[in-house]
């Protein structure tokens, strides 16, 4: 890249005044009155969603040097079920779920990332199922394709059609923006494995993701070595 297209990066930049905070992570334009307005309004909102106290009775069942993993189940007192259902409000929100309905409230489990600064950074919820269809590896986009195009074309053959025996569904993983690439999401599943069924870990193949998002699909590739 030579000088001359450098600069007009930064004009365009400074143009734009496009900003992330370094607390929310949310990004906008510093010049725009909406956004300044609509950064106002989420970021206190949200940090205070995020923002963990302590609880007198708190089951972890995780501990490392940057964060611990609590669990959350539907009988826990009010304000435990609170918390774990406010972050999955955000996660759901960032994830464009309208609905917030579970599909077996009664048997969900939250698993809450609390990191040293006292603060919900991941969230996972996992639901007991019988069977899933194993999301197959995609197909390359063709150049003259658009991602549209594809993605239209793909959606309804990504998955099997072969049911296979599944024993835990995680209905929603999210990890705040700004702790991404940490192994957050990595530890909160293998978490899960280790604590879902009492007495008895799960093997990867016994998770299975609900209709993953493109970061949730780069995820469980990942993770389950697919
Ligand atoms: N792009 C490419 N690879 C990725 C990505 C990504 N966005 N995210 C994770 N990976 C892969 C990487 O190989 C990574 O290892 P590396 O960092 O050493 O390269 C590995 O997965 C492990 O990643 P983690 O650090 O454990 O994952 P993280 O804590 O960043 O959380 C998550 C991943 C949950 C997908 C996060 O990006 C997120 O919250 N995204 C927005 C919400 C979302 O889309 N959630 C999934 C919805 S699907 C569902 O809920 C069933
Ligand atoms: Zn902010």
């Amino acid at each position: 890249q030579n000088d001359d297209d450098q600069l007009i990066i930064d004009a365009g930049q400074k143009q734009f005044g496009a900003t992330m905070c370094n607390s929310c992570g949310m990004l906008y334009s510093t010049d725009s009155p909406e956004d300044n307005f609509q950064h106002t309004q989420f970021h206190q909102r949200f940090l205070d969603t995020i923002k963990f106290v302590g609880w007198k009775k708190e089951r972890v069942v995780a501990e490392f040097w940057d964060g611990k993993i609590i669990l959350v189940l539907p009988d826990d007192p009010k304000y435990a079920t609170k918390k774990a259902e406010d972050v999955r409000r955000i996660a759901d929100s960032e994830l464009g779920f309208q609905q917030v309905n579970l599909s077996s409230p009664r048997a969900a489990k939250t698993y809450l990332f609390i990191n040293s600064d006292k603060m919900v950074v991941g969230c996972l919820v996992a639901e007991p199922i019988r069977q899933a269809f194993r999301v197959l590896a995609q197909p390359e986009r063709p150049k003259d394709m658009t991602k549209e195009d594809f993605m239209e074309h793909h959606r309804a053959w990504c998955c099997s059609t072969v049911p296979e025996k599944a024993i835990c569904g995680v209905s929603r993983i999210w990890v705040f923006s700004l702790m991404r690439r940490k192994g957050i999401a990595t530890r909160l599943i293998d978490t899960v494995r280790g604590s879902f069924m009492y007495g008895s870990p799960l093997s990867k193949d016994e998770i299975a993701f609900s209709d993953p998002t493109p970061d949730g699909k780069l995820f469980a590739t990942k993770y389950c070595g697919t």
